[in-house]
């Protein structure tokens, strides 16, 4: 064992490089009656990341710092009835669209579709009973590298407004490579739209911190600025000599109050970057995030063109999380990889029509090591 933790630390893989690949399920209480699960995956490296069928959350995410140290680098609640009472997106799937729809509404091959409006006049992140609230049948999976679970909904024609019966699957993965990988299939019976992500709030220096001196990278030259409902016009500007510029690692905190119109709007970060990609659908870099106290960095890879930086601005103190420490403004952030907000209503950006006979498929990958 010691002979493992002294290769373990000096590889920079963290601890525990001897434990079992592995995955465990248990009861996690029931939502309206009917009894949802915790799935808990376990690497060779001692990682452990843990999941529940209802809204595919990630309830807790455990890695260890420089040291070795373990420590829950996500947001969230230790119970499900805490999740079903009131969870702004904590760690779940995000569906049929993740983020914003102007006026909750889009039109296809002519017709109109009215979606519920849950966020002013707009829709967001599905509507009012999105992915993130629903039951999904779970089946386990594994590989020689890797264990995980693979989540199914079906979403019938109609619901929340959206057309088509739509099937989607969206598999976890925790690989002996440290890597968190989500792979998402969809497919569906008319024309519809879709735009699935996920929305761990992460911390790197444990969760109930602040994430002000994290520092961050993100692959993209171009953002999609936005008006006062968060919707983007339509521009897309470059990131040059503005708050927005991370093209380089550099801290949230150092700009996140700067008089920028953007970051007024936002209350800090709440904005979708234009991914920096050599082919349409080619998994690439999106960001980079680096915890320096900690040295904890995860790097994130996508076949997605965008990825939302929401810096944690409606945190507002009033939600206790896991550790019972209290979760206040910008104390967890989000890196949603995804298709631009309001693409439904912007022919000028990428598509996110999905047509029967068609297969939707995109991947995500959260890596994570540590820095000394
Ligand atoms: C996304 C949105 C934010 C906010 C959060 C959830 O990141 O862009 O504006 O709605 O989800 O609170």
């Amino acid at each position: 064992m010691r002979f493992l933790l002294i290769f373990a630390v000096i590889t920079g893989l963290g601890i525990g490089a001897d434990a079992e690949t592995k995955c465990e399920k248990e009861p996690f209480g029931k939502v309206g009656g009917e009894a949802v699960d915790l799935y808990t995956m376990t690497n060779d490296k001692g990682l452990v990341v843990k999941v529940t069928n209802y809204g595919g959350i990630v309830v807790s995410f455990i890695v260890p710092n420089r040291d070795g140290k373990m420590d829950d680098i996500v947001l969230g609640y230790n119970d499900v009835d805490s999740y079903v009472k009131n969870n702004p997106y904590f760690g779940a799937i995000i569906g049929r669209y993740g983020n914003r729809i102007g006026k909750a509404k889009f039109s296809l091959n002519g017709k109109e579709y009215k979606l519920i409006a849950n966020d002013g006049e707009n829709s967001l992140h599905g509507g009012k009973k999105g992915f993130d609230k629903v039951i999904w049948d779970a089946k386990e999976v594994n590989n020689k590298d890797a264990v995980g679970v693979e989540f199914s909904y079906l979403s019938k024609d109609g619901e929340q407004g959206y057309p088509g019966n739509l099937k989607t699957t969206v598999a976890y993965w925790l690989t002996n490579d440290n890597e968190f990988k989500i792979e998402y299939t969809a497919t569906t019976d008319k024309p519809t739209i879709i735009n699935l992500t996920h929305h761990s709030y992460w911390n790197l220096a444990g969760e109930g911190f602040d994430i002000l001196d994290h520092e961050l990278t993100i692959n993209a030259d171009k953002y999609t600025p936005v008006d006062k409902g968060l919707i983007p016009t339509g521009k897309l500007l470059t990131v040059e000599g503005t708050p927005m510029d991370f093209r380089k690692l550099t801290a949230i905190g150092s700009r996140i109050d700067n008089d920028f119109e953007q970051l007024k709007l936002g209350k800090g970060y709440d904005h979708n970057w234009v991914l920096k990609q050599k082919k349409e659908g080619e998994m690439t870099l999106a960001a980079i995030l680096y915890d320096p106290k900690s040295g904890r960095l995860m790097n994130v890879t996508t076949t997605e063109p965008g990825i939302q930086f929401y810096s944690g601005n409606f945190l507002d103190g009033t939600i206790t999380g896991k550790s019972g420490k209290p979760y206040k403004f910008r104390t967890g952030l989000c890196l949603e990889t995804q298709h631009f907000p309001d693409s439904p209503n912007k022919p000028n950006f990428p598509s996110v029509v999905l047509k029967p006979g068609e297969i939707y498929k995109t991947t995500t990958i959260y890596k994570f090591s540590v820095k000394r």
